[in-house]
């Protein structure tokens, strides 16, 4: 087996972004994806991390904001023939996998995520089989690959639990690929865990003394974090939960002030549902800095209007996303799961 891979040994560039548009191209944009939309009966499923502009058009046109769990739910659940999927490529293979009959549509196929790259599926396989008495545990942001190698799959929404409930019947877990996610859920459940080496370029970059930095001058502010983060910065949350639960976390907890420590495309929502309260990005800035992404993820940035308006006219192999029938079989099972246990959850 090759060396386990983590994103920093990963020879990837990151994308151009997309480029800027006037007011006037934005509103034509919106206007021809309206339009195309309602042609190709299609809905626009959009996650958090999209820029604003992208979250509110899927709001406007009936589509759908979410994390990656309730994205796969609604595009699984909604009866529009065609999937516009704004969001990165796992998202997009989820939504195929779950649904076969739909052709799904991504503004780019290139959105790529670094958990999801910094996994390999041969190398996965070849780690899995070095451990077979090990319950294979996986993280949503993988492959379709990736994913048909695993006995569940999982989002950081309910992460916590299934391990929770993994090794109370007593099973071995080996979870892939984000370390820090695995670390936390290590902490949190005493389960026996071992990890794939991989993290989220995002989440990866807040540093830990600029955070304490600014907790000093918002003394009052909650510190809400997203699992991705480094344990050090984990250690600082006043709530740590996936995007919706730190969303959730922003409605419920009685501050006025939240340093947020996720993608700055969730500051769409959150400043939507609590309009009176102030969020500040976690910085990733200052001592050891190299912020290649800055809290915002360079593959979700890539959803912009024109890429959805073009996927929407063109579709074909630019956009359409297809994944072989028979890896989409294996992959079916663990997702399946993965919806049956979130569906027990209630979440
Ligand atoms: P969610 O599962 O909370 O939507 O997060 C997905 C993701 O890519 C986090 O970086
Ligand atoms: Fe992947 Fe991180 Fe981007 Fe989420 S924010 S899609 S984990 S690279």
């Amino acid at each position: 087996m090759s060396a386990i891979q983590t994103f920093d040994n990963l020879d990837y560039a990151f994308p151009a972004k997309p480029k800027a548009l006037t007011e006037e191209q934005k509103a034509e944009y919106r206007a021809r994806i309206k339009s195309l939309l309602e042609k190709h009966n299609a809905v626009l499923v959009a996650h958090y991390y999209t820029d604003p502009e992208i979250q509110a058009l899927a709001e406007e046109t009936g589509g759908c904001v979410s994390d990656s769990l309730e994205m796969a739910r609604f595009g699984r659940d909604h009866d529009a023939e065609t999937l516009i999927v704004a969001g990165v490529r796992f998202m997009g293979e989820t939504a195929k996998i779950l649904t076969p009959h739909k052709t799904v549509l991504m503004p780019t196929l290139k959105a790529e995520c670094s958990l999801d790259l910094g996994c390999p599926p041969q190398d996965f396989s070849d780690f899995c089989d070095q451990h077979p008495d090990r319950t294979v545990v996986v993280y949503a942001n993988t492959s379709a690959a990736v994913k048909a190698r695993a006995d569940w799959v999982v989002t950081s929404s309910m992460a916590l639990e299934l391990v929770e409930h993994l090794d109370s019947q007593g099973e071995k877990i080996l979870w892939a690929p984000d370390r820090h996610l695995g670390n936390y859920i290590q902490n949190q459940t005493g389960a026996d865990m071992i990890m794939w080496q991989g993290a989220c370029v995002v989440h990866d970059e807040f540093k830990v003394k600029a955070l304490q930095d600014l907790k000093k001058v918002h003394p009052e502010a909650a510190i809400l974090v997203h699992p991705e983060s480094p344990q050090s910065i984990v250690a600082m949350a006043d709530a740590v939960g996936s995007t919706s639960q730190l969303i959730k976390a922003s409605q419920e907890m009685p501050n006025e002030t939240f340093i947020v420590a996720t993608d700055r495309g969730i500051f769409y929502k959150m400043q939507q549902l609590e309009p009176n309260k102030t969020f500040i990005e976690a910085p990733t800035a200052g001592e050891g800095a190299t912020c290649r992404s800055c809290a915002h993820c360079p593959w979700m940035a890539m959803n912009g209007l024109e890429a959805i308006a073009n996927a929407l006219e063109t579709g074909g192999e630019q956009h359409e996303i297809h994944v072989d029938p028979e890896l989409a079989e294996q992959a079916m099972k663990p997702l399946d799961r993965m919806l049956a246990f979130s569906a027990q959850l209630k979440r």
